[in-house]
């Protein structure tokens, strides 16, 4: 079986940082965090940060969210040109409340054919296009295969499917069932399933009730990024000893800074050193200082007092 491992995208998680990171512990693909397709057509800086990547970091897809068709067209043409990534994503999972009332994000869900328009609309930046689905909108209305079916029509080469409704949010059981029935359906296309993926029997027991061999990683690589070796090591049937807790932190941080300066790059990484240090004694002290720290080498000098370096 030909094994591939995705880095899902994650916003506030997945920059170039954690991207770089995740590549280096085996990541095959990775994904942009969401970026708004109208806001890259009003020429919004901020968008440009997203979308800004390493070379190192390919292949990558910049996933895009919105609702109008028009808007994926102009913006993907726009990203296309400027930064040649090697596709684009359609973000039909969002359940944030703010984006569902736009229309975007899970909300596309409602409406297969537009799906299909928006796929329709970004290939014509000349660049392959994948869709990111959940199961349906509830769990009454679980159309993925409609939605999957638009999207292929319309020239999508990538489904990937988040095994729970937007009823579901974050946490129900991941329903293989209809991740499986995606694979059945279009076995033209790649498939990659997602959701509750976070060591190696759950990609184990994935990959047995799906049929699919692209697993797409999201919440079991924060904090631990060496996921991606760790499942496949897993799959060759070999042991796998997890990287040195300290060395990681510190490479993740040196990627942080290299990106940003000190003072932007800590307060954003807050949440990824949550995930780090959880469950370690005195962790909360620690990432306070590393809140105030004011230059990489207080970073180093805090992160040497704790991990007794
Ligand atoms: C903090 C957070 C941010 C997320 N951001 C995105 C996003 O930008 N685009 C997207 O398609 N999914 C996003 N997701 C969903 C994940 O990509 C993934 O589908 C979901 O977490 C299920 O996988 P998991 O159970 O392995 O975490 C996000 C999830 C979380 C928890």
């Amino acid at each position: 079986m030909d094994l591939k491992l995705s880095l899902a995208p994650l916003a506030g998680y997945t920059d170039r940082a954690f991207r770089t990171l995740a590549k280096e512990f085996g990541a095959d693909l990775v994904y942009s965090e969401m970026i708004s397709a109208k806001a890259v057509c009003y020429g919004d800086r901020k968008t440009h940060d997203l979308a800004d990547f390493d070379e190192i970091e390919r292949p990558i897809l910049f996933q895009l969210f919105g609702s109008e068709p028009r808007d994926f067209e102009i913006a993907a043409g726009i990203l296309a040109e400027r930064y040649h990534p090697e596709g684009f994503d359609i973000n039909c999972g969002c359940p944030v409340p703010k984006i569902v009332k736009s229309g975007e994000g899970s909300e596309l869900m409602r409406s297969p054919a537009l799906i299909g328009r928006i796929v329709e609309a970004t290939k014509k930046a000349g660049l392959p296009v994948s869709v990111k689905l959940r199961t349906g909108v509830d769990e009454a209305h679980k159309n993925v295969l409609d939605c999957a079916r638009a999207a292929v029509e319309s020239g999508a080469t990538l489904v990937a499917v988040h095994g729970r409704s937007r009823e579901g949010g974050f946490s129900a059981p991941i329903d293989f069932e209809s991740i499986a029935r995606v694979r059945e359906e279009f076995s033209d296309v790649e498939v990659a399933a997602n959701g509750g993926i976070t060591n190696a029997r759950a990609a184990k027991e994935t990959i047995e009730k799906t049929g699919v061999s692209h697993l797409m990683l999201a919440r079991g690589a924060l904090g631990h990024p060496w996921l991606f070796d760790e499942i496949k090591a897993a799959f060759r049937g070999e042991d796998y000893t997890a990287p040195d807790l300290y060395t990681v932190l510190t490479q993740h941080l040196d990627l942080a800074c290299r990106f940003k300066p000190v003072s932007r790059a800590l307060p954003e990484m807050r949440s990824q050193l949550a995930f780090y240090f959880k469950g370690l004694r005195g962790a909360a002290q620690t990432r306070e200082k590393l809140m105030r720290a004011a230059s990489r080498a207080d970073i180093d000098a805090i992160l040497k007092e704790f991990f007794n370096r």
